[in-house]
């Protein structure tokens, strides 16, 4: 059974990785690495701390890693984040707070042993900014080799972005780590933006998990909700919302939900560039052997039938 980590800015469609990755009885999660970016670090922690106690997975260690970008000196969050994901993370949704705390070793250093321990064995999905997973190769380089399987939600092949033209916002968070991570990180797949976007849940969905009228089920339809009434108020889809971070899990697991192409991919982080910010498929490296995939197209009625059957599953208890 391969083994999984998590690295969520937990976030409400983070919390829906989470759920999946519970759920999923073909990885074994072991830890969840927390990130900034829908909302400060300490309050992802605690989101995925209080999910696992909801989803009676408090067997999963949940890790502290970097609380912002090795180029700034603080994180603040997004207006457009809380207006997405609540002021909270999750929708303004309270849960019971986990009857356990973080645990003492960090994020990257966690990231570190287990990509040693694991190595081939290992998938690892981020779905916030990169920082983790770039400190943790800057402080032991032979993580880029070792992790067998990193598979991001991040970035876009094509444009628009959510946060500019160019940009996505795991990868404006920190461009300068993201770029480090890209062309450094051995197999890694790029689930991004242009691809997420066509992953949609709907109301018609979430009333199918209130009515499994268990506690799990109420709340999580609860952070839906709001998720998808953000994404109508806001005008980015009045039909559902986007199920960016469970597809990266389970393209993770399944690579065979998207269709990728071979792309040695950077990130511009240049400030003054027009286009600060934007994953770019590098054409001057086009022809050569790369092993970063990046998802072009995705099977979306398979996937989001697959995710409902899972949330139904992980949520009946
Ligand atoms: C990504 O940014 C965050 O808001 C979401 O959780 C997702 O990871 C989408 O751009
Ligand atoms: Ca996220």
């Amino acid at each position: 059974q391969k083994k999984m980590i998590l690295d969520l800015d937990t976030g409400i469609d983070d919390a829906l990785a989470l759920a999946y990755a519970v759920g999923d009885p073909n990885v074994d999660l072991i830890g969840i690495i927390s990130s900034y970016g829908n909302t400060l670090i300490e309050t992802a922690a605690q989101n995925s701390l209080n999910l696992l106690h909801l989803l009676g997975a408090n067997n999963v260690p949940v890790f502290i890693g970097e609380s912002h970008s090795s180029t700034t000196d603080h994180f603040d969050v997004m207006p457009i984040s809380q207006l997405i994901h609540g002021k909270n993370g999750i929708g303004e949704v309270v849960l019971e707070t986990a009857p356990r705390h973080v645990e003492t070793q960090s994020g990257v250093d966690f990231l570190i042993a287990a990509a040693h321990q694991y190595a081939d064995d290992l998938i690892f999905i981020p779905t916030g900014p990169l920082t983790n997973l770039a400190t943790a190769i800057k402080k032991d380089p032979a993580v880029a080799t070792l992790i067998g399987n990193t598979t991001l939600m991040g970035g876009a092949l094509t444009v628009p972005g959510n946060v500019t033209p160019f940009t996505e916002a795991n990868i404006h968070q920190d461009p300068e780590d993201a770029d480090y991570a890209f062309t450094r990180q051995k197999n890694l797949t790029m689930v991004g933006l242009d691809v997420t976007l066509r992953t949609l849940l709907t109301k018609k969905e979430t009333a199918a998990w209130r009515a499994l009228n268990t506690t799990a089920a109420t709340k999580f339809a609860e952070l839906m909700d709001f998720y998808i009434d953000a994404y109508a108020n806001l005008g980015i889809d009045k039909k559902g919302a986007a199920l960016h971070d469970p597809l990266a899990v389970a393209v993770g697991i399944d690579a065979s939900y998207v269709t990728t192409l071979p792309l040695a991919m950077h990130v511009t982080y240049d400030q003054k560039s027009g286009d600060y910010g934007r994953t770019i498929g590098d054409k001057d490296k086009l022809l050569v052997p790369t092993t970063t995939q990046v998802a072009v197209l995705v099977d979306t009625d398979r996937f989001v039938s697959d995710f409902q059957t899972m949330m139904l599953s992980v949520l009946n208890n």
